[in-house]
């Protein structure tokens, strides 16, 4: 089953058949809001807005751990995740659309693995593989991330952003900030020089929490303003919400072409992330 996490901007999706709405409890506390089960072309989907509707929770007070149990509870083992980012290199332009295949973590204090060794909390969940032995004989999991994105969903986004004539780039390095502020000019240098593409505050601890419940992720990011110092003028919330509000119908478009060609197995390395993780 796949599931959708939408970012600033993007609270639901019209042209999916609304099944129901389920309210989802964790060991963690509450996730950000209702999970939307939805249908499109036969296909059921699970979406989830990230900052809650009517963005209720900034990006560091976000319950990253909930939202992800809670999809993995409903039966999620692919997310694509969706977030609007500050173009860093100067190849980017507002309204790109970036494909990530790498991340940079420049977060400070988000609460970023399930495995706590003897602090772990199980559920009545149904996992029923490395992630219930895990939690229940309270093992500490240092997971792979070399390459943290699923390859078959990325391909596949290319695929669709490609046939439709969408301006992307399929690869790019996602540095992640702990905001809620933005950047330094400085600091936009400093992340440029290290290797960094694009700069949001939402993928981590995201992508980290779901392969370390074997779910396969992947990110589509829409640049939606320059970074400090990249641009000239100074950044402001509105742009952002503008740059997204005016690339919904292709996000939308993206997602359910995603949702209807997505195929139950992928041909990737990702459920093979815990083979051997525990100590
Ligand atoms: N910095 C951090 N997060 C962001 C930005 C940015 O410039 N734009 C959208 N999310």
């Amino acid at each position: 089953m796949l599931g959708i996490i939408g970012g600033s901007g993007l609270y639901d999706i019209d042209g999916l058949k609304i099944l129901k709405e389920v309210s989802v409890s964790t060991p963690f506390g509450e996730p950000s809001d209702k999970y939307i089960v939805a249908e499109y072309k036969g296909r059921e989907a699970i979406f989830l807005p990230r900052h809650g509707r009517g963005h209720k929770y900034p990006p560091h007070l976000i319950n990253y751990r909930a939202n992800i149990w809670g999809f993995r509870k409903l039966g999620v083992n692919k997310i694509l995740s969706i977030s609007a980012v500050g173009g860093i290199n100067p190849l980017l332009k507002p309204g790109d659309f970036v494909i990530s295949d790498q991340f940079i973590d420049f977060t400070k204090t988000r609460l970023s693995t399930f495995y706590e060794g003897v602090l772990s909390k199980e559920d009545d969940t149904s996992f029923d593989d490395d992630v219930k032995k895990y939690l229940t004989n309270k093992k500490v999991v240092h997971i792979d991330v070399t390459n943290p994105f699923c390859s078959s969903m990325r391909q596949l986004l290319k695929n669709i952003c490609t046939e439709k004539g969408y301006r992307h780039h399929f690869k790019g390095c996602y540095v992640a900030t702990e905001g809620p502020r933005l950047e330094t000019s400085a600091e936009i240098k400093m992340l440029s020089l290290l290797g960094g593409d694009v700069v949001g505050m939402t993928l981590i601890p995201e992508i980290v929490l779901a392969r370390e419940l074997n779910i396969h992720f992947a990110s589509i990011n829409i640049v939606t303003n320059l970074a400090a110092g990249i641009s000239e003028e100074r950044l402001t919330s509105d742009e952002v919400i503008q740059t997204m509000k005016e690339k919904t119908e292709d996000i939308k478009k993206i997602i359910l072409d995603f949702i209807e060609r997505l195929p139950d197995k992928l041909d990737c390395s990702c459920e093979e992330v815990l083979k051997g993780a525990a100590i």
